[in-house]
């Protein structure tokens, strides 16, 4: 270890009081660290096709070695107990449990997720599991993917088949990361897999996630299963770039797309009607009975955030203007926003438990000349918004956790290799793992939290 590593810290976040119970973590995805595209017989999924289609990853890499990390499991795990952590969010890739998405299971894939688990546990990290994290089976997408309703049952399938597998060892069950980007990105801008660009099936993409989620919970409820049971969403707090009427209305309607669009279905079984009117003819088509399978209790929502949206009418709103500090994706560093969000959720809707589970920056990481990173940008946006966590618990907000995005750095979707957000470094040449300033600072930080109970 280098020499400065126990000197360095999180002092702002540090100040802050964390309840006894408070879980803190680290986050990755199947897709972006595993690698072993065939390993278990696993089948392809729209991320394995997507990346083969010219232009679509910014440094034309794919997901094939990635971090390696099915082959180097143990020595991953052994690293996440060095960072003292207490839990693990990881996602499981449904096409390497079931190929196809609808046909036999595959037991070496189960069995993979079954020595994560086990593995976990047994180095004292709680396994906080995510079934769905983008990777859905090719094979379901050649029959529509989730714009098809029968997708949405052979989602339920699969979240039965894991929370029979697992459900009694793991903490949680998200079962899906991210909805509004899947739909969105996936369906209607179309820079993500599947790379379909066309609005009124992103609505109906959102609307079977949705669905598939109440099944899901519905359906593992009535099996017995003991993990708590949730969403993961990624959230922003959207505010207006200037006081104009034209601005405030553009704000509070894309407020309305990406957070009211899913939050008031899922507890309050309802669609906005700004959105939908705003979505004309594109608004998705809904069974009776439909909003009322998706607003079932769940036991936490996971909320992703990064930054906050500033909305201008004319989308002439440039980050770079703004005076703030941005990271590598061009995001603004504002960590005001995460309390505001957290302070918000709870203020408008009943949830029970909430969790930052993805909250991280990407920066440029260059490795110094003694074979460190000495990541001060990183080290700083995590102290801020630990902090800013600490303000919203101050003001009455009952948080669970906070996990890092990411344990390491990984495949950033269209992005490539070329945005690390890891508190760990990832040679990619050699597959070296090197803990970070930011990953020390945050183990000083966690392990004093931990003594302090
Ligand atoms: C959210 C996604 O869940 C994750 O997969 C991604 O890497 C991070 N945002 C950073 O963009």
């Amino acid at each position: 270890m280098d020499s400065n590593a126990s000197t360095l810290a999180l002092p702002t976040a540090s100040a802050a009081a964390f309840p006894a119970d408070f879980i803190w973590g680290v986050a990755t995805s199947a897709f972006q660290i595993e690698g072993a595209p065939d390993a278990h017989g696993k089948g392809p999924s729209i991320w394995d096709t997507f990346c083969r289609q010219p232009g679509a990853i910014a440094d034309g890499s794919n997901g094939d070695v990635a971090c390696d990390h099915v082959a180097r499991l143990d020595d991953d795990l052994d690293m996440i107990r060095d960072l003292g952590v207490q839990a693990y969010r990881f996602s499981v890739s449904w096409p390497r449990v079931r190929a196809t998405g609808d046909g036999a299971w595959n037991e070496a894939g189960l069995a993979f997720y079954e020595r994560l688990v086990d593995g976990l546990i047994a180095r004292g990290i709680k396994p906080y599991l995510t079934l769905n994290h983008w990777d859905l089976p090719q094979a379901l997408q050649d029959q529509g993917g989730w714009a098809n309703r029968a997708t949405v049952h052979r989602f339920v399938e699969y979240a039965l088949g894991i929370a029979e597998r697992l459900g009694d060892r793991v903490v949680s069950i998200a079962t899906h990361n991210e909805p509004w980007v899947m739909a969105q990105l996936g369906h209607e801008t179309g820079i993500f897999a599947p790379g379909i660009k066309d609005r009124g099936i992103a609505a109906q993409v959102s609307h079977h996630l949705l669905l598939s989620h109440g099944l899901a919970v519905t359906a593992m409820r009535a099996a017995g299963v003991k993990a708590s049971l949730g969403i993961v969403l990624n959230l922003s707090p959207m505010y207006p770039a200037t006081d104009s009427e034209a601005d405030r209305a553009k704000a509070r309607l894309e407020d309305g797309r990406i957070r009211r669009w899913y939050m008031d279905p899922l507890f309050k079984a309802t669609y906005p009607q700004d959105v939908l009117d705003d979505l004309g003819h594109a608004a998705p088509y809904v069974e009776a009975g439909d909003m009322a399978l998706i607003n079932v209790p769940i036991d936490f929502l996971g909320v992703n955030y990064y930054s906050r949206g500033m909305v201008s009418a004319d989308n002439s709103f440039d980050p770079k203007t703004s005076g703030l500090e941005l990271t590598d994706m061009g995001w603004e560093v504002y960590p005001q926003g995460l309390t505001d969000l957290l302070v918000q959720l709870h203020r408008d809707y009943p949830i029970k438990r909430l969790y930052v589970t993805e909250n991280g920056g990407a920066f440029k990481d260059p490795v110094g000349a003694d074979g460190q990173v000495h990541d001060e940008d990183r080290t700083r946006y995590l102290d801020t918004h630990i902090a800013a966590v600490g303000e919203a618990i101050r003001q009455g907000v009952p948080m669970g956790g906070y996990m890092v995005w990411s344990l390491m750095d990984n495949f950033e979707w269209a992005s490539g290799y070329e945005k690390r957000f890891g508190i760990v470094h990832v040679d990619y040449a050699t597959q070296r793992r090197t803990l970070k300033d930011s990953a020390l600072a945050y183990r000083n930080f966690v392990l004093r939290q931990r003594a302090a109970r």
